[in-house]
Order: structure tokens, then sequence, then C-alpha cells
């Protein structure tokens, strides 16, 4: 039997400064359903949620009905009230708080804590999602996978209806995502609703019972899983088909241009050795918390090592210091684009033009307005940045356009290496598809690239060689295009290790 539909929400319309991000949507939700929202980036599904958890406010005429009483959400606390509560895209959690602290928070009576109770709630919220942590420790101090699921303990302790994930599964490694989807499961159980957006198809597919879709800020439709297949579903999207097309297989790699000998850094990565050639697109994969990142931050003097040595045509250089790996045309992209890859209060041109500011000045020390505007219009295009418009500014970007921006900053310093880590999370399949011809195509002209990458998809399509790390060591290194591939996989998750 079908379940009771206790959350309709139509006529959803929400407008910002030149840009109608919702026209007239429409969504409605059963208890203890998994419901996925999706579209492409842009689409207008994380102002969806903002509205439902009470975050934004849409335009007059919006109708909302809570089992078939109209209602608003005036606030965060209203929709909390109803039983709703929101884990938005950017976590929203708080660094210098604890864990405790963070699933507690908001709750407090008079604006006096009460200590106990805050323990309490805290454990019981971890309890239930079968998580061990120390909710002493502070927030700041865990990993990106760890502080999504205290994102996700505070918001089940909040949700008693309904919980809404903003692409919870963007930052989780493998068996991370088999636990949220035994949470998910858990929750269904006890007849609470999940209405999660997510641009990974196949895990649309294994969790969810319905999906609406949305494309530039209009309805499309809502379906019942079983009655969709993945291309239909990216028609629904996209409004054509996108094939994921293996690129073109040939290597352009040629000769060496960075040798890295032996670097560790205590508690890191131990002893990493490798080399990389012009034109080579090189994959670092393994789990999360791999020390994958923290190994290739280390070549862009983010975190430098302790020990070893790095070569870079030959020439053993120092890279201690960002202005240092600079110097010598590496170029980084970060994992954690959305903090530290962007100055969000600057316009999206300001962000793109920043790294070669200097070469836009003019004579007399003026920014060359021209040259600034048709640079970004350049990347906008290439990377389909939507919508292009060069001065909005970069936090008013949807989360996988933000992503964009920090893409095309970095490349147009031209560097001759670039690190880029997870290139395309959080974008919709139509970018990534553009995203993987561009990296391949920079390949081809002579650019040396080294990726992070957690999706094998991903690393067989693009990279021409992996490095499989495990616990901070290297534990396998093979050709994608000749090596074992299932070998590949499981070094990643049963390799041998410490560092
Ligand atoms: N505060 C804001 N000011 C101006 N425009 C905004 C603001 N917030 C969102 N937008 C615009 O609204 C539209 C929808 O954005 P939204 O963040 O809802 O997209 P999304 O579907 O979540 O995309 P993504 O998959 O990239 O996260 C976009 O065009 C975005 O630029
Ligand atoms: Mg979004």
């Amino acid at each position: 039997m079908e379940k009771h539909v206790f959350l309709e929400m139509s006529n959803i319309s929400m407008t910002f400064p030149g840009v109608k991000a919702l026209d007239q949507v429409s969504l409605n939700i059963r208890e203890g359903e998994v419901h996925a929202l999706m579209g492409e980036n842009g689409a207008g599904k994380s102002t969806l949620i903002k509205i439902i958890s009470g975050v934004q406010q849409p335009d007059p005429g919006a109708k909302i009905l809570l089992d078939g009483k109209e209602v608003e959400f005036p606030s965060v606390h209203a929709s909390i009230q109803s039983g709703i509560n929101a884990i938005h895209q950017d976590l929203s959690l708080f660094p210098n708080l604890t864990v405790a602290e963070n699933i507690y928070l908001g709750r407090s009576k008079k604006g006096k804590i009460d200590w106990k109770e805050c323990d309490n709630i805290a454990l019981e919220a971890l309890e239930r999602l079968s998580v061990q942590m120390d909710i002493h420790e502070l927030l700041g101090n865990l990993s990106v996978a760890k502080q999504q699921l205290v994102a996700i303990a505070r918001a089940i302790s909040l949700s008693s209806r309904l919980l809404i994930m903003d692409e919870p599964t963007a930052a989780l490694s493998f068996s991370e995502v088999r636990m949220l989807y035994e949470i998910i499961r858990k929750l269904k159980k006890e007849n609470i609703a999940i209405l999660f957006i997510s641009h990974k198809l196949d895990e649309v597919f294994e969790v969810s019972d319905r999906v609406t879709v949305l494309k530039d800020g209009k309805y499309v439709g809502c379906k019942n899983i079983e009655e969709l297949d993945e291309s239909m579903l990216v028609q629904m999207m996209v409004g054509r088909s996108v094939s994921y097309e293996a690129l073109n297989q040939e290597s352009h790699a040629s000769e060496k241009i960075l040798e890295v000998k032996n670097i560790s850094r205590e508690g890191n990565f131990k002893d990493i050795s490798f080399s990389l050639h012009k034109g080579e697109i090189l994959a670092f994969t393994g789990l999360v918390g791999a020390g994958r990142s923290e190994t290739v931050k280390a070549l862009f003097g983010l975190n430098p090592p302790d020990e070893g040595e790095i070569f870079i045509h030959g020439k053993k250089v120092e890279l201690k210091k960002v202005s240092q790996a600079m110097r010598h045309k590496i170029a980084f992209i970060p994992e954690d684009r959305h903090q530290e890859g962007l100055i969000l209060n600057m316009s999206m041109r300001d962000n793109i033009t920043l790294p070669v500011l200097s070469e836009l000045l003019d004579r007399l020390g003026f920014t060359n307005g021209k040259k600034t505007e048709s640079l970004s219009e350049e990347y906008v295009k290439t990377l389909n940045i939507r919508p292009g418009q060069i001065e909005k500014m970069a936090k008013n970007f949807s989360g996988g356009n933000q992503q964009k921006i920090a893409v095309a900053k970095w490349l147009v310093t031209k560097p001759d290496i670039l690190i880029i880590d997870e290139p395309t999370h959080g974008v919709d399949i139509a970018s990534k598809t553009e995203i993987h011809k561009l990296l391949k195509s920079l390949a081809k002209q002579g650019m040396a690239i080294i990726m992070v990458s957690s999706e094998w998809q991903e690393v067989f399509a693009l990279s021409d060689r992996v490095i499989v790390m495990r616990h901070g060591r290297i534990v396998h290194e093979d050709s994608t295009k000749t090596g074992d591939q299932n070998l590949m996989m499981e070094k990643a998750i049963l390799g041998e290790g410490k560092a």
C-alpha cells in the first residue's frame, strides 16, 4: 500500500536578482520514503530544500500542506518544530565547538546549556547511527567524513519526520557510503522520510523509492524508481542523452618532469616515491583518509614533508611554501573548493583572474578590464558555468558551479603541473564529461596532471597510471591501460601498510 503523503508543496518560486532559481515547482513526500531530488548544477535543488527547512522564504503564492493543513516555514525553528531538518551542502557546523556541542546546538533553553543533556543527546544520536567517536573532540580536528557523520547525527536528533541531505555522500569513502545507506534503511524503518540530493545515478537507483527532477528551476516530473532507467533519468535532467564515453585511451606521456623520492611526514604519509611525466595523467586513489590529499598537498607547499627529496626537471627543489610551488608552475585545486578554493565575497571574474592578476595589470598598475573579462568568459564557456554572469559573487552560485569556478581559477595560470583533488565532486553528469574532456586535452597539450579520485570509473576513464594508497603508504602502482583493474581495487581496500 502506498504510504501517506504528509508534505505537499506546490507553486514554489524563488527569485534572486537576475535569476529565477525556482519557478512554480511542486514536491510531495510520503512517510518513510527515500526521495531523491535531482537535476543539473544550478537547477534549484539546494534552493528548494532551503525553503523546506526554513532557511529561505519563497516568493508569494507558495502553498505548503503538512498533513493536509496549510503551513509556512518562516524559520529553521518552525521547520524543526514540524519534524523537518536538513543537512546543507556546506554542512553548517562549527569547527571550534565539540562534537557534542555541534549535535546539541540551538536546543538550549533560554540560552542556558544543560551539559548533561547535551552529552546524552549526542551519545544517543551517535548510538542510533552505530558510530563511535569522542564527543568532546573539537569538530575541526575531524576528517570531512566524520564531520559529515556529526551533521547526520545532529539532523536525526532533530528530524522526526523528514531528514534532508544535500549531497551527503560527496565526501565519503566507499565503506562510509555503505554505512550511510544502512542508516537510511534504519531511519526508513522508523518511518522517517529522507529527501536527498545526489549527482550519482547508481546511488539514486540503489536507495531511493521515488525521484523528483528539476531543470532550470522548473519541475520536470516525479517518478517511482521502478519506472525509470539511467538513460530516462538523464534525459529528464539534461533534456538529451549523455553518454559516459571512455575517452581516447592513448597516453601522451613524454619526458619526466617531477620526481619524488622517499618523502614522509609524521602522521600523514610515509616513504612516498613516484615520478610524473609531461602529458601524463597520474591518479592517486584509495579510501578517503588513506593520505592521498595530504601527499599531493605536500607538492604544493601546503603540507611540507619532514624527509625526502623532490626534483623538477631533474633539479632538486624546495616546496615548503605555496609561493615556491607556484614559481615552479605548479597549481593545486583542493577538494574542499568551497572553503579553500574561492573567495566567496568576490565576483566570479575576480576569483578566476586572481592568480594571474599581476600579468593583467597595465603599466599604471590598473587591472585591464577587457582582458579579465575575456579571460573569465573563456572559462565560463569551456566549463559551462551557469549562469554566465561574471560579476555575480562566488557565494551566490550553486555548489557545482562554485566547483567549476575554482577549477577555472587555477587553469588560467597555465601550470606545467596541475594537481586536482576529486575533479568532479559535486558536478552534474553533463559537466563531468566536459571536465574529463578538458583534462584530457590539457594533458595532450603537455600538462602533467596529478588527480586524486575515489571514483574508479573516473580513474579508469581518465588516467594513464594509478597509485593506490592505504594508511599513508603507496601499496600499489600500475598502468590503468594494461594493468589488472580488479587488483587495483582490491589493493585499495585490502592492501597492507601503516604510516
Ligand atoms: N543567494 C543567491 N543569490 C543569487 N543567486 C542565487 C543565490 N542562491 C542561488 N542562486 C542561483 O539560483 C540557482 C539555483 O541554485 P541552487 O544552489 O539551488 O542549485 P542546485 O540545483 O543546488 O545546484 P548544484 O547541483 O550545483 O548544487 C542558480 O542559478 C544560482 O546561481
Ligand atoms: Mg546545490
